[in-house]
């Protein structure tokens, strides 16, 4: 493993940003070790939302001093296979101007973006927008070109196997046409070293087997401390809004007994009918 993982910083990486949306978490480590070893120069990131990955990228990119521009394009609206949502971007951008203010977020379609990059100018390109087979497919063959000679493309959800999703499929197509590797836990991530000036680190992986699944079993031990935290967070916080609607809902049961309880005992028992009844 000496060759591959060379200093501790990713085995120490503690990512600052741990949201909800735990699907990337597993990978976390990985993208922190990819960050020190590519040293990428332009990074692009197709499919935001809440910023996990996003964030965790643009953190090693600081913490490792690399010379990089980092760029996020989501509508942040959803896909068909997110569902639709409205409410992510302000807090998300709120984050970004605070820790990351240099970190480009493109409000934008992926096909709005494109224009902006130069043909052979993006090291590193993570593909995680709409994960149909043909927006995959799409997406691929639109911003391949982009890829420069360091190049390399990650595929998030290789292994779902949801309705709708062609990830799965589209992976297989094109992980023998380069040199690849991949991760099955966190959903599935699918690493391809496009160009053809990659770090001998990443083709190790992608060509000693041995060495590959040393390798991917530390990242996903290491990832999973990030997933059972942020779901340990989730909870806690649901505990706590659920304590404190729990005693909310106390308080105005007492509050509706000290001031309706009298008519309610005057109206209820059949006996006091009955005996009005009978003075009456
Ligand atoms: C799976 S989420 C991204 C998850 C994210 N990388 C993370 O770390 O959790 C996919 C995102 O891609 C966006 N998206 C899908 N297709 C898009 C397109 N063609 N243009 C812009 N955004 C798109 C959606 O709005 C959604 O927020």
């Amino acid at each position: 493993m000496k060759n591959i993982i060379k200093t501790p910083y990713s085995l120490r990486f503690d990512p600052a940003r741990l949201t909800q949306a735990i699907d990337w978490h597993g990978h976390l480590a990985f993208a922190a070790w990819l960050i020190e070893t590519l040293r990428p120069h332009i990074l692009v990131e197709l499919g935001v939302f809440r910023g996990d990955s996003f964030a965790a990228f643009a953190q090693a990119v600081r913490e490792q001093d690399v010379d990089c521009k980092l760029f996020g394009v989501d509508t942040w609206q959803g896909d068909a296979t997110t569902g639709t949502y409205d409410d992510v971007y302000p807090e998300l951008k709120d984050y970004f101007d605070i820790h990351h203010p240099s970190a480009r977020l493109m409000r934008m379609l992926f096909d709005s973006a494109i224009s902006e990059f130069a043909d052979g100018s993006i090291d590193l390109l993570h593909v995680d927008g709409c994960h149909e087979y043909a927006a995959v497919k799409q997406d691929y063959e639109m911003w391949k070109p982009k890829i420069s000679d360091r190049g390399v493309i990650l595929f998030h959800d290789i292994e779902v196997l949801a309705d709708g999703f062609g990830v799965y499929q589209y992976w297989r197509e094109v992980r023998d046409q380069y040199p690849s590797f991949s991760f099955k836990h966190g959903n599935g991530l699918g690493i391809l070293l496009v160009g053809k000036d990659v770090p001998e680190e990443l083709l190790i992986l992608s060509r000693d087997a041995v060495e590959c699944e040393k390798f991917k079993a530390i990242h996903e031990a290491l990832g999973g401390r990030f997933f059972y935290r942020a779901k340990a967070k989730y909870w806690q916080t649901e505990h706590k809004n659920l304590g404190s609607r729990l005693c909310n809902a106390q308080l105005e049961i007492e509050r509706l007994n000290d001031t309706h309880a009298p008519a309610v005992q005057m109206g209820q028992p059949s006996w006091t009918r009955r005996l009005i009844d009978k003075i009456t």
